[in-house]
């Protein structure tokens, strides 16, 4: 079993596909699986910060999702407002802050407060973090940074760009998760992302276990990261 320091990613990513499949498969409304997407969410939330993971980003709403039909937008929202809270208090407990991407500005008044109310009560943790993307679009948010250096008249490099990002601050993601046996990054994290690992598994996410994530663990301590370099370049900065 892999634990903390060997060779774990300090940040994971994951884009939770495959709750309306799931739901259908057991001829369910497609909100019986995001209900049992966000319980799941939570529990590998905390299995992965138990394993020494310090970031998770999840992505729970995209703004092509916001074309969706208005009953099932409308059942997530109200998922937001009962009991996405109250779950939260398990990350809280750990000292994790809570962080929203996304333009939360597209979704309902109420929600927006619950979300934003909730980031506060966490605001003054520091060190590990829990990104949740909602009303987000990697390609928005890049030019929503664009448009922030502009106002700013200053020119960015790499790093101060990045600051601009939802994710300012932040490490890069090190592991992104898909599951639901789509292989496509759906328009998630792209700045972030240049240089992360990419796992891919058919499960649908209801059904993603703490089991699988260990698996994505393992699977990601074998990969070699060389960033670009020669495998002698990479064993020289290590020594
Ligand atoms: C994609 O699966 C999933 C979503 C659009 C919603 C993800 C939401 C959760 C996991 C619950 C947490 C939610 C909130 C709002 C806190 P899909 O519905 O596109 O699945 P499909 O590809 O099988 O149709």
């Amino acid at each position: 079993m892999i634990k903390a320091g060997e060779n774990l990613p300090r940040h994971i990513a994951i884009i939770m596909d495959g709750n309306g499949r799931w739901a259908k498969s057991r001829l369910m409304p497609r909100m019986f699986g995001h209900k049992a997407g966000l319980t799941r969410m939570i529990d590998l939330l905390e299995h992965a910060y138990d394993r020494g993971v310090d970031y998770v980003t999840v992505y729970a709403l995209s703004t092509e999702n916001l074309n969706r039909p208005k009953a099932e937008l409308e059942g997530l929202y109200e998922l937001i407002r009962t009991r996405f809270t109250s779950l939260l208090d398990r990350i809280f407990k750990r000292g994790i802050r809570l962080k929203i991407l996304g333009d939360i500005s597209l979704l309902p008044k109420d929600v927006q407060k619950t979300l934003t109310d909730a980031e506060k009560e966490s605001e003054h943790f520091v060190g590990k973090g829990f990104n949740i993307a909602l009303a987000y679009g990697a390609r928005a948010e890049i030019v929503r940074a664009v448009n922030l250096a502009v106002e700013k008249g200053e020119k960015v490099t790499e790093k101060t760009f990045a600051d601009l990002l939802y994710t300012c601050s932040q490490p890069e993601p090190d592991l992104i998760i898909r599951t639901g046996k789509e292989k496509r990054l759906s328009n998630f994290l792209l700045y972030q992302s240049a240089y992360a690992e990419l796992y891919f598994s058919d499960k649908m996410f209801p059904e993603f276990s703490n089991e699988d994530l260990d698996e994505a663990f393992l699977d990601y301590s074998k990969r070699t990261r060389r960033f670009g370099k020669t495998d002698e370049q990479k064993k020289q900065d290590n020594k």
